[in-house]
Formats: C-alpha cells, sequence, structure tokens
C-alpha cells in the first residue's frame, strides 16, 4: 500500500483554510445593476420572464439606485422602456427621452456613491426593435447609426450618465462616439464597449423587460457563436478605437472568449451575465432543482474565475447583501 506524497485535500480541509487559499473572490463593489425604467409606470410592473426583477416608474428607480448604493454595488447601468418608439429611435435622442431622464434621477439620487451608467443602443427606442437605423433595402445601416450613437452619446452625457455602455455592435462605434464627445469637451466620460456580444438565445428575457418586437434577427451585426477568434478581434478593436472598459457578452456560454480577451487586454474586461442566464437559474430554483443561492455565487463566481473584473448581474443587490453579510 503506498500513500500519496501529494494531497490537495489538504487545502480544502476546513471552511477557513478554503477561505483562505480562494483564487478568486467576488465583492460587492465590483457588481453592476442593469436596471429597466419605463415611461409613464406609476409603480414599478414586474417583468414575467425574469422573476425579481421589474421595470421602474421614476420614483421606484430612484428608491432601488438609493438601495444599490446602499448594498455597495459599483454601480447602475440604466435600459430604457419608450411609450412610443419610431423608425429612428428619436426618443433616445430626447433630453425628456425615458432613458435620458432616468439618467438625470439616478444621478441625483446617487451622487458619486456609485457609477451611473446608460445603455447606448438603439433597440429600446426603434419600432422594428433594431440596433440601428434601417437602409432603403431594409439592413441595418452601419454608419448612419454612427451618426445617431454620436447625438445619443451627447445627450446622455448631458443628463450626467459616468459611463456609456455601446451594445449595438455597429463597426466603428467605440471611434465615432469617442470623436462626438471629445468634440463637445466630454473626455471625462468613460465608454465601455460590449466589445464581444453574440447574437445569444440568451437575451430572451430582456426582449420582454424592455418590450422590445424584433423582426428579424440581430446576425449581421451581433457575433456568431461560433466564433471565439472574432470576439477577441471585436475587442482589440475597440481598445484601438479608444474603449476604456470591454466586455464579453453574454458570460457563462463565452466563458473561453472573456478568458482570451482577458489575457491579451490593456483595458478592464468585464461580462454581461445576461437576463437568459438568470431566468434559467430562477426557473430551475422555483422547481426546486437547484439551490438557488449557490448557483448564483458559482456563476458569478465562474466570471470572475474567467477574467472578468466587473460582472453586469441582475443578482447584483442581493449577491452584495449577502457577500457583505458574509464578511461579517
Ligand atoms: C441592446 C442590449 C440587449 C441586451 C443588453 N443590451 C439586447 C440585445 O442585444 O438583443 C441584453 C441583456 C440581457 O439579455 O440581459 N440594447
Amino acid at each position: 500500500m503506498t500513500h500519496p506524497y501529494l494531497r490537495p485535500r489538504r487545502l480544502r480541509a476546513t471552511p477557513a483554510l478554503r477561505r483562505l487559499v480562494a483564487e478568486t473572490r467576488v465583492s460587492p463593489a465590483e457588481l453592476v445593476l442593469p436596471m429597466f425604467v419605463r415611461e409613464g409606470a406609476a409603480g414599478p410592473v414586474p417583468i414575467a420572464s425574469m422573476p425579481g426583477v421589474v421595470q421602474h416608474s421614476r420614483d421606484s428607480l430612484r428608491r432601488a439606485v438609493a438601495e444599490a448604493a446602499e448594498a455597495g454595488v459599483g454601480g447602475v447601468m440604466l435600459f430604457g422602456v419608450p411609450e412610443r418608439r419610431d423608425a429612428e429611435g428619436t426618443a433616445a435622442c430626447d433630453p425628456g427621452g425615458v432613458l435620458n431622464v432616468a439618467i438625470a434621477d439616478a444621478v441625483a439620487e446617487a451622487g458619486d456613491a456609485l457609477v451611473v451608467m446608460a445603455d447606448l443602443c438603439l433597440d429600446e427606442f426603434t419600432d422594428h426593435g433594431h440596433c440601428g437605423v434601417l437602409a432603403a433595402d431594409g439592413t441595418v445601416d452601419n454608419d448612419a447609426t454612427l451618426e445617431v450613437y454620436a447625438r445619443m452619446a451627447l445627450a446622455q452625457a448631458e443628463a450626467g450618465a459616468h459611463l456609456l455602455g455601446l451594445s449595438g455592435m455597429m463597426d466603428g462605434q467605440v471611434a465615432a462616439v469617442r470623436a462626438a464627445l471629445d468634440e463637445e469637451g466630454r473626455t471625462d466620460v468613460v465608454l465601455l464597449a460590449y466589445a464581444a456580444k453574440y447574437a445569444s438565445a440568451f437575451y430572451g428575457p430582456f426582449r420582454d423587460a424592455v418590450e422590445s418586437t424584433l423582426t428579424g434577427d440581430r446576425r449581421t451585426y451581433q457575433l456568431s457563436p461560433s466564433n471565439g477568434r472574432e470576439g477577441v478581434r471585436e475587442a482589440m478593436l475597440d481598445v484601438a478605437e479608444g474603449a476604456d472598459i470591454v466586455m464579453v457578452k453574454p458570460a457563462a456560454s463565452y466563458l473561453d472568449v472573456l478568458a482570451d480577451v482577458a489575457a491579451v487586454s490593456e483595458v478592464p474586461v468585464w461580462a454581461y451575465q445576461v437576463s437568459g442566464e438568470y431566468a434559467m437559474v430562477e426557473a430551475a430554483a422555483a422547481n426546486g432543482w437547484i439551490d438557488r443561492d449557490r448557483a448564483i455565487e458559482e456563476s458569478v463566481l465562474a466570471i470572475r474565475r474567467a477574467g472578468a473584473e466587473a460582472v453586469l448581474t441582475y443578482w447584483a443587490v442581493e449577491l452584495a447583501e449577502r457577500l457583505r453579510r458574509d464578511a461579517r
């Protein structure tokens, strides 16, 4: 009988040892809460496919932003649900549009306690549901969309957004928005590029959340799930265009891309744990099929381990509160 000389189990023997040797930790400051605000809502409206997530009214948004700041999360990412949509997504650039008003409300509420971020994309604002404006032949017109993004960025900066999340996957969007902002002296506004955003089924519940009805699909601008190298290329292009942070999205099904981007990026790398990832855990947990709390923690930990320095997650506040309780 030989006895093993090397015993990795030694470091797993007690909770104190396991805690001490943990390679990856999650802390509240690196969690970002995505939030929806619905124009004209009288109070929070539940989102059926995302139990526990709501479309906020102006008032409930302010309360929830205060709660997020109190929980110590790093930031909030705002999405608007407008009452009216048109082909050009006009409301996105209107200072009185739902998202721009929400940005100002969130900044007024949170001050400098957290980073107020805004989604910079047209899909919530267009009646066809695409992330850009359409050419005469019905395709998404890349360069015409860049002009709208530039105006949208200025409106969001004017409203007080600290960081803009460029999620439209148009070529050249980072450079176009950076140039427009700098031209107006907005050199301090941070740009987060959804650099590697995949055409994913896991965005399903998000369509509910923003009530967007898409004609067709997004495969002419979002990445194909089959392509990892292209995701790294997109991230590097965005860095070259001046992105301050790059992101991979969705997270769980793209941890390899995340790790590859993290290995070469000279700017921070984040990941977005999307609506479908949230809904799957909530649905399985509601059926008693998995341990909800452990699944939440494990899923976020895995995203951090793969290389994300911050994670956008609908569980941000709950997880931040739990982490702070556990730390005591
Ligand atoms: C585009 C955008 C989407 C999401 C975030 N920003 C939708 C899409 O590209 O189809 C999805 C987020 C999620 O599913 O949680 N504005």
